[in-house]
């Protein structure tokens, strides 16, 4: 019993990290986006609104899993752009990184 409840922890704490990561990877990635959009289209505040609400979201989910941390007094584990779904979104599509 006790192997599972420490092979469930562990598994959380890679679950939660790489959502950690993707969550920061992605609103901090989408305020370089706004930036640029309401740089080069001022007029599309559609988009602009659209792109505005995906970063709230993506903060939103971020702030949700720095707190499942903090309760449990650890930092997450070390992730980088290898688990990082819109580091290979970007590289697939666009054949550059972020
Ligand atoms: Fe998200």
């Amino acid at each position: 019993m006790r192997m599972l409840q420490a092979f469930r922890a562990r598994f959380l704490d890679v679950l939660a990290s790489i959502y950690i990561y993707n969550e920061h990877r992605g609103y901090t990635s989408l305020d370089r986006v706004l930036e640029a959009v309401r740089a080069r289209c001022p007029g599309e505040a559609g988009f602009i609104a659209a792109v505005e609400r995906h970063r709230a979201d993506e903060r939103k989910h971020y702030v949700m899993f720095r707190r499942w941390f903090e309760l449990r007094g650890h930092m997450p584990l070390k992730v980088d752009r290898t688990c990082g779904h819109i580091d290979h979104f970007i590289e697939r599509v666009f054949d550059c990184s972020i």
